[in-house]
């Protein structure tokens, strides 16, 4: 169960058996630091279920999740799809281009159709920040943000954080560089709000022009200079330039950029020589990581991605589950 010996676990011994006192998960920013440990540790007790040959849970069998994605995902929208299977839960993909969105139909009205088929939990990933929060007050159902806009993106952080704390043994007294296009990342906002709430150390870096307003109320420290900013960094988070929100535009040029902004051995040197290194995905491989670096022995990637689905179980079993009949 949880790290009982960190002092990182507010709830050792009672994760899965409280009821979860929210209907939705719609940001970070919403959880206290409580609510925040208590999901890190039914994350961790979900992380056996997917590494048996029998990887089902029969919580949520009966249950209806529908993934309602806006944006092009790979990673997010099947990691909620094997979540809920291993829960029991029955799910159906909704991508935009086969719904009537292209046809005209409003966020509104999809919400209300969705909504008249009486599904459990709706998992939304929307261009446009907010928007989950707007669907969410027009059904009657759990909502689940799988990324909205550049505001927020709890899951992912969530997953970051179990991915920390299974490496490192805890999270408190950390520092996590944060490094890339943090202007447009709802990954980095999300991770910022939970490491802060967990007395984490969060430094941010990027050049100036990919820093948003108001950065330091909720990092650390803020560097525009990578290698300051690395030096005896636990865990280097690596982001993805978006391309899809401009980013481009506000950089000389890529090559530019991985110049100052790229991790490569060279700079993860500066890091203690312990530090790991992630990234959400998907990667601009040689954009703002060396893949060498992606695929060397620091990186803990494709941890995260595992962590995921757990967190995805743990969340959704949080938000559904009759806690009277969880196993977890
Ligand atoms: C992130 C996202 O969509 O916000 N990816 C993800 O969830 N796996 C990060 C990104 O797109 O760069």
């Amino acid at each position: 169960m949880a790290n009982a010996s960190t002092g990182d676990t507010a709830t050792a011994g009672t994760a899965g058996k409280r009821p979860f006192p929210h209907r939705d998960l719609l940001g970070v920013s919403q959880l206290n630091q409580h609510e925040i440990l208590d999901l890190i540790d039914r994350a961790e007790a979900m992380i056996p279920i997917s590494r048996q040959p029998r990887k089902i849970l029969p919580t949520l069998s009966g249950k209806t999740q529908i993934n309602l994605f806006f944006e092009p995902s790979t990673r997010t929208q099947s990691s909620f799809e094997i979540a809920g299977k291993r829960l029991g839960a029955q799910v159906t993909n909704m991508s935009v281009k086969t719904s009537s969105v292209t046809k005209g139909e409003t966020l509104i009205d999809t919400a209300a159709t969705l909504n008249a088929m009486q599904p459990d939990v709706i998992i939304v990933r929307h261009p446009a920040s907010g928007a989950v929060e707007l669907l969410s007050q027009k059904v009657g159902c759990a909502v689940i943000n799988a990324g909205d806009g550049s505001h927020e993106h709890p899951t992912q952080a969530l997953l970051d954080a179990l991915t920390i704390r299974q490496r490192k043994g805890r999270l408190a007294g950390l520092t996590v560089a944060i490094c890339g296009d943090i202007a447009n990342s709802r990954v980095a906002r999300s991770n910022l709000l939970l490491l802060g709430a967990l007395q984490v150390r969060t430094r941010v870096i990027a050049p100036k022009t990919l820093l948003p307003k108001g950065i330091e109320a909720l990092a650390t420290e803020v560097f525009t200079d990578m290698r300051k900013g690395l030096e005896g960094a636990d865990v280097v988070m690596m982001l993805r330039l978006q391309h899809e929100r401009a980013a481009g535009r506000l950089i000389p040029s890529v090559r530019e950029y991985y110049r100052f902004y790229g991790l490569d051995a060279e700079k993860l040197a500066l890091a203690r020589p312990d530090a790991i290194v992630m990234h959400p995905g998907p990667m601009n491989r040689g954009v703002e990581i060396d893949p060498a670096i992606a695929d060397g022995p620091r990186s803990v990637i494709n941890e995260q991605v595992e962590m995921g689905v757990a967190v995805r179980m743990a969340v959704l079993d949080a938000l559904l589950a009759d806690p009277s009949q969880v196993s977890a």
